[in-house]
């Protein structure tokens, strides 16, 4: 079994979804979009079931990117210690876009869930990633408080969005 990283326990604590720090709140978008890639990337999955995971995956990822920019990325981003994880998160995140586009555009549906496969896996590196480089250096240079506050502004945004 794969050892779990301080973060992903934290995500899964039993928080409010307007009262955490902005991590907390990021890794809980993450554990779902995990569960919908399980889902998309199960052996016994039906085609049926890929795209109908798929759907909600799209969703979901467009909600968070959006939420995690205009909270957290953007306010990072001029700041020298977080200056290279935030650049390159932003960038990930219209490469994102990129292949979800295109996703629609392969006609074929046994290529199409193949390219949807392929999403997954550029996905979950971003996710380690942000998990991994840019939130430890975010809980640990950033005071609870502040975390707090960008949480506020992170919940709101991702409001009309699909829940985690
Ligand atoms: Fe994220
Ligand atoms: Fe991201």
């Amino acid at each position: 079994m794969k050892k779990k990283s301080k973060l992903q326990i934290i995500s899964q604590a039993n928080v409010s979804f307007d009262s955490a720090g902005v991590v907390t709140l990021l890794l809980k978008d993450h554990r779902a979009m995990r569960e919908l890639m399980e889902k998309i990337d199960s052996p016994r999955a039906t085609q049926r079931a890929i795209f109908a995971a798929y759907a909600k995956l799209e969703k979901l990822v467009h909600s968070h990117m959006k939420a995690e920019e205009e909270s957290l990325l953007h306010r990072l981003k001029d700041h020298k210690l977080f200056e290279d994880k935030a650049k390159e998160g932003i960038e990930e995140h219209r490469v994102h876009e990129l292949i979800m586009a295109h996703v629609h555009r392969v006609k074929d549906p046994e290529r199409r869930a193949i390219h949807m496969h392929i999403f997954c896996e550029v996905l979950e590196h971003h996710l380690k990633e942000e998990e991994t480089k840019l939130f430890p250096r975010v809980q640990k240079n950033i005071a609870l408080t502040t975390r707090k506050k960008i949480g506020k502004i992170f919940a709101k945004k991702r409001s009309s969005g699909p829940k985690p």
